[in-house]
């Protein structure tokens, strides 16, 4: 056997092992630069790694990533009002502004990232005993898509358990006057609760079912 042989023979395995390191450094490019754009263009608001600090604004870390990406298409769709938000440096925005200067593409890659970051329920006061009565009402009509009292990231659908009050009471109250569409099933179930079951419901969320 002739070295060039061997040669032509070994070039397609090193050409491989060549293209799968160029490969994995651009994905690793990639995914940095994802992180920072995230945070930077998304963190300013919903906090380091999608741990909000402000009560206003909803924690998205650790919401799956077609959870992420449906959620956006609602303010595309104008299924509900994004809220005009001032940032440190005066200027106001909102979440229809800011999405609207992503491509697509970015915007899967961010979903993505926040996807893979831990979701970190907020430490609130809340009302045991309306907290477990909430327990019980989720339990019955929410917990069929709102799985496990809305902590569990392959329901794909917004994380609950742990949010701020102040968030969910806004998103609930949206609900009631119909600024904010929801799907017809959940509608079913939600316009049988009387305002008593929400707000059980609701500290439920908050006690991130650890009544
Ligand atoms: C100017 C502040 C601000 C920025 C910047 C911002 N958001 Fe938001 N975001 C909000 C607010 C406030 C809400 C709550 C809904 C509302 O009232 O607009 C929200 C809601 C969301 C929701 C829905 C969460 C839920 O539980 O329904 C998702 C998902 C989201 N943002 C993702 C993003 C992503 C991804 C970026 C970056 C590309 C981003 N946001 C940038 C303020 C912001
Ligand atoms: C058939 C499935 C289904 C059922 C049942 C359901 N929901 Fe939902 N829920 C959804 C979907 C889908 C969304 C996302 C809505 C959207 O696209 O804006 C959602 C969103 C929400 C949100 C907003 C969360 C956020 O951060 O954006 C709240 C609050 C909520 N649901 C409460 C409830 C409550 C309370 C019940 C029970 C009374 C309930 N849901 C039952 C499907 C369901």
């Amino acid at each position: 056997m002739s070295s060039s042989n061997t040669l032509h023979r070994l070039f397609p395995i090193f050409l491989s092992v060549v293209l799968a390191s160029l490969w994995l450094q651009a994905t690793h490019a990639d995914g940095t630069e994802i992180a920072e754009i995230a945070e930077r263009e998304c963190g300013t608001c919903h906090g380091d790694k999608g741990v909000s600090e402000t009560p206003s604004i909803p924690s998205i870390g650790g919401f799956s990533e077609s959870a992420i990406l449906d959620l956006l298409t609602t303010y595309e769709h104008n299924f509900r009002k994004a809220r005009s938000i001032q940032l440190d440096d005066g200027t106001e925005t909102d979440m229809v502004e800011v999405i609207e200067t992503f491509s697509q593409s970015e915007l899967e890659a961010i979903a993505l990232y926040y996807s893979q970051q831990t979701w970190t329920p907020i430490e609130q006061d809340y009302d045991r005993k309306l907290a477990a009565e909430g327990a019980r009402l989720h339990k019955v009509k929410c917990n069929k898509c709102h799985i496990n009292g809305g902590s569990v990231q392959e329901s794909d659908h917004a994380l609950m358990a742990g949010q701020w009050r102040e968030y969910l009471e806004g998103e609930f109250r949206n609900f009631d006057d119909g600024s904010r569409r929801m799907s017809s099933k959940m509608q079913q179930k939600y316009e049988t609760l009387n305002a008593e079951g929400k707000q059980a419901i609701i500290e439920f969320y908050i006690s991130a079912g650890e009544f």
